[in-house]
C-alpha cells in the first residue's frame, strides 16, 4: 500500500482511486476533485460528516480562476506571496465545482501545497485533488506514510488505492485557514502561518473567527488520542507540580515540553501524541507555548486534543 512511486499515484487517482499525499503540513486524504465519486469515498474512508467541505489543491497559483470567482486582489497577492505553503484561502466557487467537495457551501477552500512529490503528481494530473487530512475524523493527523497506514490502511483498497510516501512531514500542523469571502478577511483556523504574517503581506487587520464556527477544525474536540488522557497548562513549573500530583496518586504520567523551539515542537506534535497514545500511559501533561506566531496553532492543537480525552469523549 505504501509507495514512493509517482507516476502509480497519478495513475490511480484518473481511475478514482484514492491516494495519501505528503504535504509540507500533514498527510492528505486525496481524490480527483473532477470525480464526485471518488471525493465521496473519501468522506467514507475518514467516516467524516459529508456537510464538512474539503480543500482542493492545485499544483499552481494561475489556477486559482478554474475553482473560484470574484476572487478579490488580496487573494491574488496572498498567493503570490504564501503559495506553494501552508495558507487555504476560502473564495467563491464557481457553480461547475461538485456539491460533494464542498458540502453545498457557495464558497471553496484552495491551497497550493510545496511537497515536491505531490506537487508533481498535480502537475501530472492536471486536475485539483480534494484532501482532507489523512486520519479518521475526529482523531489526530498523520504526519508520516506510517501514521496513514495504522489510521485507515485497513479501509483503504489495495487494489485502487496508494499511499505515496514522502517522509515525515516538515511543519507537521495543518494549513492556516483565512475566509477571504468577507471584508475584513478572518482567519477560521491557526496555522503554520502565523496571523501575523497575514497582515504584514495584506497590510491590513485580520479579524478572528466569531460567530458559529465555519470550519471543523473550530470543533473543540478534534485531534484527539483514543486512551491517554492530554493535560495542558501554562508554564513549565506548573507542570512539573501537576505531574508529580498525578504520580502521587499512583497514575503514569509523562510530561512533554518542547517550548524551546517551537518549529520542531510543531513537527513532532502529532507523533508525540501518537506515541504517548500507544504507551503505558494515563496522562500527558502538555507544557502550552505562549501565544506567538506558530505557538497560536500549537495551543490551538493541544487544547482541541484535551478536550476529548477518554474522561470527555466526543458526544
Ligand atoms: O494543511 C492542511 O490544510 C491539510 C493538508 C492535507 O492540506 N488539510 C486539512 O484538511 O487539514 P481538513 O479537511 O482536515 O481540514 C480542513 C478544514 C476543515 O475544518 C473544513 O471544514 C474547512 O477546512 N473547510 C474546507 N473548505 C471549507 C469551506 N468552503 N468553508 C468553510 N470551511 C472549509
Ligand atoms: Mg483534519
Amino acid at each position: 500500500m505504501i509507495s514512493t512511486d509517482v507516476d502509480r499515484a497519478v495513475e490511480r487517482l484518473r481511475a478514482g482511486g484514492l491516494v495519501a499525499l505528503p504535504t509540507e503540513t500533514v498527510y492528505g486524504l486525496a481524490a480527483d476533485a473532477r470525480q464526485p465519486d471518488a471525493v465521496a469515498r473519501v468522506f467514507d474512508v475518514k467516516g467524516r460528516p459529508t456537510n464538512h467541505p474539503l480543500i482542493v489543491h492545485l499544483a499552481d497559483p494561475g489556477l486559482i480562476d478554474e475553482w473560484a470567482v470574484d476572487v478579490p486582489e488580496a487573494a491574488w497577492h496572498l498567493s503570490t506571496s504564501a503559495w506553494p505553503g501552508p495558507l487555504t484561502m476560502l473564495l467563491n466557487r464557481r457553480v461547475d465545482v461538485a456539491d460533494v467537495v464542498t458540502g453545498g457551501l457557495p464558497t471553496i477552500g484552495l491551497r497550493v501545497p510545496s511537497h515536491p512529490m505531490t506537487r508533481d503528481v498535480l502537475r501530472r494530473l492536471g486536475s485539483g485533488v480534494a484532501a482532507p487530512s489523512a486520519n479518521r475524523f475526529g482523531r489526530i493527523s498523520p504526519t508520516t506514510a506510517e501514521h496513514v497506514l495504522a489510521d485507515i490502511g485497513e479501509i483503504l483498497d489495495p487494489e485502487r488505492d496508494l499511499i505515496l510516501d514522502g517522509g515525515a512531514c516538515e511543519i507537521g500542523v495543518e494549513s492556516t485557514i483565512v475566509d477571504l469571502t468577507v471584508t475584513p478577511p478572518q482567519v477560521l483556523r491557526a496555522g503554520a502561518i502565523a496571523a501575523d504574517d497575514l497582515q504584514r503581506i495584506l497590510r491590513i487587520d485580520l479579524e478572528d473567527a466569531s460567530g458559529p464556527s465555519r470550519a471543523s477544525g473550530m470543533l473543540a474536540s478534534h485531534y484527539a488520542p483514543s486512551r491517554v488522557v492530554v493535560m495542558p497548562v501554562e508554564g513549565r513549573q506548573a507542570a512539573a507540580a501537576l505531574a508529580t500530583t498525578r504520580r502521587g496518586r499512583g497514575e503514569r504520567v509523562a510530561v512533554l515540553d518542547r517550548t524551546d523551539d517551537l518549529v520542531v515542537a510543531a513537527h513532532l506534535l502529532y507523533a508525540d501524541l501518537r506515541e504517548a497514545d500507544a504507551g503505558l500511559l494515563d496522562a500527558l501533561v502538555v507544557v502550552l507555548p505562549p501565544p506567538r506566531g506558530l505557538g497560536h496553532a500549537i495551543r490551538d492543537r493541544v487544547l482541541k486534543a484535551a478536550a476529548t480525552t477518554p474522561t470527555n469523549p466526543p458526544g
